[in-house]
């Protein structure tokens, strides 16, 4: 029997709802045909936007949303996306599939989206092909409240108000296509363009700098010597590869030797974090500095006959693994992960949301999204797990468990877990160390019948979030059995 002590006395920190973010670039059909339908489109929209779209973001609390890109960011000239639609000018999207970007979705479109969405828009500004004064007037347009030439500008393209921005990156992926910099160089440019990304009257700027991928760790050891007091966040990227990146493996046709790789290399966010934070704890000891991990989930092979640079992939139970695992650790390590999107909100990556033209399903990935948003912005809580039982493949072995916990404001202690093993329950007993929150308990279920299984248009609810059943109570213990190959969440009410 496994049992999880939770320390419901002593709250380890806020987890921030900006952990549960999300990311849309100008890349395949995530904006054009995903997000942005148009006003004039029988699918039905509010202002150009896919209304089932809007919803469901709405449903899981969306807190952020990052744009325009990604690799596009750093290709992306910000007054090509002003004025009439039908004259914007046409460009390449030279990263993703070769195709016309016709700036029909642009800075207006963005952030009404983010209004509509009542999330905080995450802008990524332009190193790699920009100029300092074109990152410096694309802030100054969007935030500016006084008289300025660019804010009579954005009053004559329909806005009045300035819009609240927050979350702005200085660049994306510099060391690759952000201008394939070295760390030291990127530094250098990260300083002098993050001087002119100015805060406009009451509007506040968190200024996050680009940071490393994977195990790269030298360039978050320059950035925090050379840049370190210029950021608010230093970003990280990290995708779960099941294969090599030439061949990285189907997302729906897999054995169980694939499904094991998938999660081992999936709670290697785990180290990563842990090792991108000591670096940063060298030079930012009180944890001023977020860790953003603003590109992050599972990549695999395109759909068979789908354009290879549109990254369109399925979604099957395997990806709602890795998105439990990766949220878990995100959680544990909420004192330096301040923010992170997932990669990418629709088509693209690890979608949550499908479309063909009018047709539209949510993936598991996003109904894990829908269980865990209790906690957003919530209280975490230490965990232990005792007699963890391993999920052994082979040679391999991995933990069976995932675990994290956090007790929101109304008193209610959350837990989210993740069960590995594709064959094996296992029996959990969950207890709260210091007592407190012993009331009635309920819980939620994501899983299906086998680790392939995914939605498609036709049957879109093969993979949903369903009642956890079986729970049982005494005082303040409670014992569940987790079904093989599941994410649940246990609510117990304070
Ligand atoms: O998310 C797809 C791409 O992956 C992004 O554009 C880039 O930043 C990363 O390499």
């Amino acid at each position: 029997m496994t049992t999880i002590h939770i320390n419901t006395t002593t709250p380890k920190g806020t987890i921030s709802r900006h952990i549960y973010g999300h990311f849309a670039e100008h890349l395949g059909q995530c904006i054009y045909g995903g997000l942005w339908v148009g006003e004039d489109s029988p699918i039905p929209n509010t202002q150009g936007i896919r209304t089932a779209a809007l919803d469901a973001l709405r449903r899981i609390n969306i807190p952020n949303l990052r744009w325009p890109g990604g690799c596009f960011a750093d290709e992306y000239h910000w007054r090509d996306g002003l004025g009439p639609r039908n004259q914007r000018r046409r460009m390449v999207n030279s990263h993703w599939g070769g195709v016309v970007e016709d700036n029909s979705f642009g800075t207006h479109e963005f952030m009404q989206l983010c209004e509509l969405l009542d999330c905080e828009p995450y802008i990524a500004g332009n190193v790699g092909s920009g100029t300092v004064q074109e990152m410096q007037d694309w802030v100054e347009y969007l935030t500016c409240d006084g008289d300025s030439t660019l804010a009579r500008e954005r009053r004559a393209n329909g806005r009045q108000a300035p819009w609240r921005l927050k979350y702005f990156g200085v660049g994306n992926e510099n060391w690759g296509c952000g201008g394939n910099m070295t760390a030291s160089e990127y530094a250098t440019v990260y300083r002098r363009y993050q001087t002119y990304v100015r805060n406009y009257g009451e509007n506040q700027i968190y200024k996050v700098a680009c940071g490393s991928n994977d195990f790269r760790y030298e360039w978050t050891e320059t950035l925090m010597r050379e840049a370190g007091r210029h950021m608010h966040g230093l970003s990280l990227h990290y995708y779960t590869v099941t294969g090599t990146w030439a061949e990285k493996g189907s997302a729906t046709h897999f054995v169980e030797q694939d499904w094991f790789t998938t999660l081992q290399k999936a709670l290697r966010m785990d180290e990563i974090v842990r090792q991108h934070g000591a670096i940063m704890d060298k030079y930012d000891p009180e944890k001023k500095v977020g860790l953003i991990v603003d590109e992050w989930g599972t990549w695999f092979d395109v759909e068979p006959g789908t354009n290879p640079g549109f990254l369109y992939q399925q979604n099957t139970l395997r990806d709602a693994l890795v998105a439990g695992v990766t949220l878990n650790i995100f959680n544990q390590h909420c004192d330096r992960v301040h923010m992170a999107n997932l990669a990418q909100t629709v088509n693209v990556l690890q979608a949550l949301l499908l479309t063909d033209g009018e047709e539209f399903l949510l993936t598991p990935t996003y109904h894990v999204f829908d269980l865990y948003k209790v906690h957003q912005d919530a209280n975490r809580l230490e965990t232990m797990v005792e007699g963890d039982a391993a999920y052994t493949h082979g040679d391999a072995a991995i933990p069976q468990l995932s675990v994290s916990a956090s007790r929101a404001t109304d008193g209610t202690v959350n837990v989210t877990l993740c069960n590995l093993a594709p064959a094996n329950d296992v029996p959990v007993t969950l207890r709260l160390a210091g007592g407190g929150a012993a009331g009635s308990v309920s819980g939620r279920l994501v899983t299906a019948p086998t680790m392939q299984s995914h939605n498609t248009f036709a049957e879109p609810n093969q993979v949903t979030a369903s009642s956890l059943t079986g729970l049982t109570q005494q005082e303040d213990t409670i014992v569940v059995t987790l079904p093989a190959k599941s994410v649940a969440l246990v609510s117990i009410a304070g």
